[in-house]
């Protein structure tokens, strides 16, 4: 049990990639917070349609611990009750994944101010809250540890003026947030996932999701599992010298020059 006596917080840990990276932190004996709008998980059109066991019945049949709690990661009150309310219920914070996001590819015409705020808010915003109202906890860890799932889209154009704007915001704010943990002994990092099956591929057509695949060096969509062992090693000991990084977890799909 590598994180035995650990406390995570998972947040978007109701579906998708935030659900399989609770399951992967409570194999290994955390006690995983997941913190989600709904508790219920997303289901997709193309992926995840049968989903429905929430993420704490999940853990709890596979012999682990996780607690539900809601919270909106566009709300700071909701963010800082969610911290205080783990601190008060378990006395710490060792892990905080902010995973939590929303996606749509929409170019600046199309995307309004409204749209716009709302996905920062929650992409970036959120992620800046949670971080400050957890890292006075985290500083306390002997393995605090912060993982933050940015995104491929972080990296290029293309994925819209939010969306790729609030990951490279994340990956930035990974480093900066990693030299403020370094002389506490945390560690934080970033990943980048290529696509992965899970309900945001809402946003896709078929032929995009075909597309994207063929430009897969690995040929197939990235599964939540994929995202849930990369969080687990950085999560552990193993990962303890490894900080500011984005591992980037995507078959691939970043390796060719882009104009080839
Ligand atoms: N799936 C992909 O292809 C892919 C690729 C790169 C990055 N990502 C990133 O991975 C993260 C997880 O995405 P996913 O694919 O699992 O999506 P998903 O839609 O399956 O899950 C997102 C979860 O976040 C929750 N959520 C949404 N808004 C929230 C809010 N305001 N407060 C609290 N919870 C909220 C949802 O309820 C849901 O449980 C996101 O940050 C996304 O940008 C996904």
């Amino acid at each position: 049990m590598r994180l035995k006596n650990r406390l995570a917080i998972v947040t978007g840990g109701s579906s998708g990639i935030g659900r399989a990276i609770a399951l992967a932190l409570s194999n290994e004996g955390a006690h995983v917070i997941v913190a989600d709008i709904d508790e219920s998980p997303r289901r997709g059109k193309y992926h995840e349609k049968s989903t429905t066991t929430p993420t704490v019945d999940e853990i709890s049949k596979s012999g682990g611990q996780g607690t539900f709690m809601q919270c909106d990661m566009s709300d700071e009150n909701s963010i800082r009750k969610l911290v205080d309310k783990t601190v008060k219920k378990h006395n710490r914070v060792d892990i905080l994944v902010n995973n939590a996001g929303i996606c749509f590819n929409r170019n600046s015409q199309e995307t309004t101010t409204e749209d716009f705020d709302n996905l920062v808010d929650i992409n970036l915003r959120g992620v800046f809250l949670a971080t400050k109202y957890a890292v006075p906890h985290i500083k306390k860890s002997e393995t605090g540890r912060i993982i933050n799932i940015a995104s491929v889209h972080a990296f290029h154009g293309g994925g819209g003026p939010a969306y790729a704007a609030s990951k490279a915001g994340v990956v930035n704010l990974t480093k900066d947030t990693a030299l403020e943990l370094a002389p506490h002994g945390g560690t934080v990092n970033a990943i980048c996932p290529g696509y992965i099956e899970t309900a945001i591929q809402d946003e896709l057509t078929e032929q995009d999701i075909k597309d994207s695949i063929e430009k897969t060096p690995l040929p197939r969509l990235g599964l939540p599992k994929d995202i849930g062992l990369a969080a687990l090693f950085l999560a552990s000991d193993d990962a303890e010298w490894i900080t500011g990084i984005s591992l980037i977890v995507d078959g691939g799909m970043l390796a060719p020059l882009p104009v080839v």
